[in-house]
């Protein structure tokens, strides 16, 4: 089977190229970074994604069947927003219906919500309703947090509980999450890629930790002495705001912390994913968080490849 992976030179979108390839389909990557180690040589073959033309897109997608899409934005910034990220999606969706795609796996979040004033959460509420009326055979996929060696989450609290003075959560830290490997998540999109049922799947992972509790999880297995403190949110945001200064990247936004502390990323639904964060923790202890991830650098330099941890 012809499949279009979104992002394949990034996160993600690796790990499910990777799988469909193992599978033994042919991949196409739609990318914004083309210039991004290629780490699939000639299996892989990138195209622009062309939210501008089209027309160019919909020649992209021509053969292929079925689209995998984990283009997303993570905040609102200067160079990019929710408000395009849903409009350039939904030009791909057309254009992968046009060019004749017959199923769709859209990765999209847990409690997707078109009342909530997050636009994450909102504009991946208005992605889902899209594609269920767009009339192409769907799987959406809702990850929680995901993590694994190129995250961004789950490192940079490795980072910090080895690197600065006290480690803070916001609030209470009593709101749960239930992070899932992204190979997990890999495994379900391809496997989804070639069904024909339409689904909304929640990707949450084994385990269910308070924010606070993973925390603490992270630092036994790091073998670290470090303080773990509760901060009102206001605080804990301003810190992070000086410390993104530091190493030069938004380090969490104000939405964020409001969606972790919503219960967003926590679901009553079976795990999908098998890895245990817990253990995939222990076993990652000596490299995880030795260096700070940047998601701005990430986006900034669209030639560099994603660093694994
Ligand atoms: N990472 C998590 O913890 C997490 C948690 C829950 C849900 N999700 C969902 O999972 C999906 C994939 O996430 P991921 O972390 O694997 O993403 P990723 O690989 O970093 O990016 C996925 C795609 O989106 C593009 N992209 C990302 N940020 C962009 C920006 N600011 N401007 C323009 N293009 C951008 C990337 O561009 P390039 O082509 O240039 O690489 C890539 O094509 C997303 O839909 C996300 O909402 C992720």
């Amino acid at each position: 089977m012809r499949v279009a992976v979104t992002g394949a030179f990034g996160y993600s979108g690796r790990y499910i190229a990777q799988r469909l390839l193992d599978a033994g389909h042919e991949v196409i990557t739609l990318t914004n970074s083309p210039g991004r180690p290629n780490p699939f040589g000639e299996r892989v073959r990138a195209h622009p994604f062309d939210f501008d033309q089209p027309e160019r897109l919909c020649e992209t997608l021509r053969g292929v069947e079925a689209l995998i899409n984990t283009y997303w934005v993570r905040f609102d910034h200067r160079l990019f927003t929710h408000e395009q990220a849903v409009a350039n999606t939904k030009v791909m969706f057309d254009a992968a219906k046009r060019a004749g795609v017959r199923r769709i796996v859209h990765v999209s979040i847990t409690r997707p919500d078109l009342q909530s004033d997050l636009p994450y959460f909102r504009c991946k509420a208005e992605l889902e309703a899209a594609l269920m009326r767009l009339g192409v055979s769907y799987c959406i996929l809702r990850p929680t947090v995901l993590f694994g060696r190129e995250d961004v989450l789950v490192n940079n609290i490795a980072w910090s509980l080895r690197h600065l003075p006290v480690f803070g959560v916001f609030g209470t830290g009593e709101y749960r999450l239930q992070p899932i490997h992204v190979d997990d998540l890999a495994a379900a999109a391809a496997e989804k890629a070639m069904s024909e049922r339409d689904e909304v799947v929640e990707a949450i992972g084994p385990e269910t930790f308070t924010y606070i509790g993973m925390a603490r999880m992270i630092r036994e297995a790091l073998g670290v002495r470090r303080a773990i403190v509760r901060v009102p949110p206001w605080l804990g945001y301003a810190l992070t705001r000086g410390l993104g200064v530091l190493v030069r990247d938004v380090v969490i936004t104000r939405e964020e912390i409001r969606g972790l502390m919503e219960g967003r990323l926590c679901v009553e639904a079976p795990p999908l994913g098998r890895t245990r964060l817990s253990e995939w923790v222990r076993e990652h202890a000596q490299t995880l968080g030795r260096r700070y991830t940047s998601e701005m650098s990430r986006r900034v330099d669209r030639v560099s490849g994603y660093r694994s941890n």
